[in-house]
């Protein structure tokens, strides 16, 4: 580089001498503000080039704006076809009584709601095939026996943790609607820095949250360190689609109709915006794949849906 310049003003003389060396940029002129003696790294908010600190700052402010028409944002992009995508989560989760789950940027609680009426539905059903199995039961015994199986959770627990507490508030209220008051705690946390100690979950879930995570490796190096051996990482993320033709009416039906949507249904053009250029931005599902390896999981694996608009990767600690 320092070679080309030289002899690039070896050629010149005189006013070109002169102007050749003014727009000469000084070699600090591309390293950004010290920030604690390390440089500030450069990343991406959608297709926007913002420092690590903007983006957390708006990200932030992207989902505080959301929160409140969060759900009904989903639908009404998704066609409620997220809906779908969640429960087949749960089904390649296949929880059993006792699991501990940490839904990590769990925002407005769907997959920790899911997961709730996952175990207890099986409770309900292994005590349903246990009362068929007793015989002469009174009345009184049968009817106790159907109250406690309706809400019994056995010792699974979730805990929904957000960055967002606008976003945790949400989810809280439909906590309260849904009637989930047993088994869930929300907690404000950073998916790059968890507030939990080490070997704690036997599953990991991280649904459309990964891609808003400044740095990737962090989050997941987090993940491993704070699942059990022997637990399991799950992330259900937008992906890259392998259909040419689908690709190109997802790409119009994206950049085209979601951020009007998001104008006309949250009053937020700027957010879909931003929800639609991060996901392209977002590593398609091999070279996820392989970060996720990096992190220490094994037995990596993932599922493309719906064309791969969405892909679920799966991992273990071991
Ligand atoms: C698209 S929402 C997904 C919410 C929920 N998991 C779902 O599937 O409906 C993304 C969530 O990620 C959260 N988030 C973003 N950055 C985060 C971080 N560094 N740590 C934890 N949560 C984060 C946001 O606050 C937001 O609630």
């Amino acid at each position: 580089m320092v070679v080309c310049r030289s002899r690039a003003l070896g050629q010149l003389s005189g006013r070109g001498w002169k102007r050749a060396l003014l727009s000469l940029r000084p070699p600090w002129a591309w390293v950004r503000p010290l920030s604690n003696g390390k440089p500030k790294a450069d990343t991406h908010f959608g297709f926007e080039t913002v420092s690590e600190e903007e983006k957390g700052d708006k990200v932030y402010h992207v989902f505080e704006s959301v929160a409140k028409k969060y759900d009904v944002m989903n639908d009404s992009m998704s066609l409620g076809i997220h809906r779908l995508w969640k429960d087949l989560l749960l089904q390649k989760m296949h929880p059993f009584s006792g699991t501990k789950l940490l839904d990590v940027a769990g925002g407005t609680g769907d997959i920790a709601f899911r997961f709730l009426n996952y175990i207890k539905a099986q409770n309900q059903r292994r005590q349903q095939r246990e009362l068929k199995s007793h015989q002469n039961l009174s009345f009184g015994d049968i009817a106790k026996w159907y109250q406690n199986s309706r809400c019994s959770l056995g010792e699974s627990h979730v805990v929904v943790c957000d960055i967002n507490k606008e976003m945790l508030k949400v989810g809280k209220q439909k906590a309260q609607t849904l009637g989930h008051k047993k088994g869930l705690a929300w907690v404000v946390g950073d998916a790059e820095e968890l507030p939990f100690d080490d070997d704690k979950f036997d599953v990991y879930t991280i649904a459309f949250g990964i891609r808003n995570v400044t740095h990737i490796d962090r989050a997941l190096q987090e993940a491993h360190r704070v699942l059990k051996p022997g637990g399991r990482f799950l992330c259900l993320e937008f992906s890259q689609v392998n259909n040419p033709i689908i690709s190109r009416l997802y790409d119009l039906y994206s950049f085209q109709v979601i951020p009007v949507m998001g104008e006309v249904i949250a009053g937020d053009w700027k957010s879909y915006q931003y929800l639609v250029e991060s996901i392209r931005r977002f590593p398609p599902q091999e070279e996820f794949k392989e970060m996720i390896e990096d992190a220490g999981f094994q037995k990596v694996a993932y599922e493309s849906l719906t064309s791969g608009i969405v892909a679920i990767h799966s991992g273990f600690k071991l």
